[in-house]
């Protein structure tokens, strides 16, 4: 048998690669972990996820203080903007998270190679001026901000920008243009919509939110609406001249027509990420990405080579990180000889703005197309966040909670919430949905009072047609 440098290489430090690279460490294999990045962590926690909630949670203290939801409580303030603090404590978040994902290498033995990895056959990756080998290898590179052709990106000038520029402006721009109604946009977008900015977001498809249940797009929109965001839906952005410390976006309907201009002090490109894959040097290991510049894999992970596993972003699927996360553990598992398994069907999705926007399993739309379970009928209940006494009391009238269930078994097939702990709530869907639940169960769980989690049982009850407060 070859005699390897390493069990297990793993090439890119995010949530899925680092938690790979941990995994198999504990499971007894010799793990390295390659990383071009300076600091581990990914995407994730350098400018994705962590920077984005260290905005988002300080920037929506600010909002309350300003926007009189304190007052209404008896608190008046009159909030003054530090964005250098704001950005400090963003940073240190950070730069806490990162050093502690140095600190978990070096408990569990996994050695750091810095540098790009670049294959040179199926066992062996050159990382800087150093090739080692590997008897298994996981590509968990990760992903890149998509481009808009046309229109060049400068997060130093701070007038186009990406999501990792759109997390460090030194100041609140006057009117900022979200291109893209998806995640990024409605996140960053609420970030600087609420420290100031006028906010215009910019949608390609007729609603936000694709992927996400139907119900649940048209009340997301019309709540950023009445927080003040603008919103030109079914239109796209042709062009993005930059004049100075301003940007002239040319926009016209989707399906052509009128051509209108756009002033904006900043742009924000926010129109999806793409796959890692250039320089890898797939070919010298056998490999090649799909017409999506992913790499394709089997159920267990494993690419099309012996030996070599994907992850994470890279891969097929939702790009998020818990979805990587669990991914990591599973490949470790697998290379281990262990049962390694992640159910695609049970992956929450998470909008962190006010309120949350969360969601696990079908929407009502694909639920009813898929014609899933026992004659494709299916059961939806919901209940507003409105009559929910904790959200009431906390001044949080926005939202509901939606539960689609088989019309036959009763079997839950998604969950749908706006509430402002709406990513808190959707774990307890995602472990019920884990175990098979019916609605029925949920509705027989005694939940907490007073807890915006009861709005979860009084939708499983209205399933049945029997909610409480409503
Ligand atoms: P990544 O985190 O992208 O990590 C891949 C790593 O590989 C990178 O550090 C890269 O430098 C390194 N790398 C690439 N090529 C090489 C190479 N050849 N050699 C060595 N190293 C290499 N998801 C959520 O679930 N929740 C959120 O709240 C959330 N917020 C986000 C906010 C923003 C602004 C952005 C941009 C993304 C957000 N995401 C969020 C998505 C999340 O960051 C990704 O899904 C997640 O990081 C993917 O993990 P990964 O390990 O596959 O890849
Ligand atoms: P996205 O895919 O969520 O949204 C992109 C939006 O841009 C879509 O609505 C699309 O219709 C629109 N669009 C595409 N081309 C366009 C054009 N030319 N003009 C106008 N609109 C256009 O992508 P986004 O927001 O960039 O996020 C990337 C990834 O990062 C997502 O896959 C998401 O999963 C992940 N992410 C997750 C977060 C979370 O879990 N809270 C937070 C931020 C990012």
């Amino acid at each position: 048998m070859a005699d390897y440098d390493f069990d297990v290489l793993v090439i890119g430090a995010g949530p899925g690669g680092y938690v790979a690279a941990i995994r198999a460490a504990q499971l007894g294999l010799r793990v390295a972990c390659a990383e071009s990045r300076e600091t581990l962590g990914g995407t994730c926690l350098n400018v994705g996820c962590i920077p984005s909630k260290a905005m988002l949670h300080a920037s929506e203290y600010f909002d309350a203080a300003a926007n009189g939801t304190m007052a209404k409580m008896g608190i008046k303030v009159t909030p003054e903007l530090d964005l250098p603090t704001m950005h400090a404590q963003r940073s240190h978040a950070v730069k806490q998270l990162t050093g502690g994902i140095a600190f978990l290498f070096k408990k569990n033995k996994v050695e750091w190679l810095k540098g790009r990895g670049s294959f040179v056959d199926a066992h062996s990756v050159a990382v800087g001026d150093r090739v080692v080998t590997a008897k298994d290898i996981v590509i968990a590179t990760g992903s890149s901000v998509a481009p808009l052709p046309g229109v060049e990106v400068d997060n130093d000038k701070q007038v186009v920008v990406d999501s990792t520029g759109a997390l460090e402006l030194a100041r609140v721009p006057g009117h900022m243009v979200v291109i893209g109604g998806g995640v990024i946009g409605l996140e960053l977008g609420s970030v600087w919509r609420r420290l100031g900015a006028r906010v215009t977001c910019v949608e390609f498809l007729d609603q936000i939110l694709p992927g996400f249940d139907g119900e649940i797009r048209k009340e997301s929109n019309r709540i950023f609406k009445k927080q003040g965001i603008d919103f030109r839906l079914s239109t796209k952005v042709t062009a993005v001249s930059v004049d100075g410390d301003k940007a002239i976006l040319t926009v016209e309907p989707a399906a052509g027509g009128a051509v209108e201009t756009i002033e904006a002090d900043c742009v924000l490109v926010s129109i999806g990420r793409r796959p890692n894959t250039a320089g890898l040097a797939l070919d010298k290991a056998g490999l090649a990405a799909n017409q999506r510049g992913q790499i394709e894999i089997d159920h267990d992970f494993r690419t099309g080579v012996p030996g070599i596993w994907a992850i994470g972003d890279v891969v097929p699927g939702p790009m998020l990180a818990h979805k990587a996360e669990d991914e990591g553990i599973a490949v470790a598992e697998n290379i281990a000889g262990r049962h390694g398994i992640v159910n695609h069907d049970v992956i929450p999705s998470v909008v962190y703005t006010w309120p949350e926007i969360a969601g696990v399993g079908l929407t009502e739309e694909a639920a009813r197309e898929s014609g899933t379970g026992t004659g494709g009928e299916i059961k939806v209940g919901k209940f507003p966040m409105m009559a929910n006494s904790r959200a009431k009391t906390n001044h949080e009238p926005d939202g509901f909670v939606k539960i689609i269930a088989d019309a036959q078994t009763d079997r839950v097939l998604g969950v749908w919430a706006i509430a402002s702990v709406a990513g808190t709530m959707i774990a307890e869907a995602g472990l019920a949905m884990e175990f098979g639940a019916t609605s029925e169960d949920i509705a027989y769980t005694c939940h907490a009072h007073p807890t915006h989690s009861e709005a979860i049982k009084e939708a499983a009850m209205a399933v049945q047609g029997k909610a409480i407060h409503v």
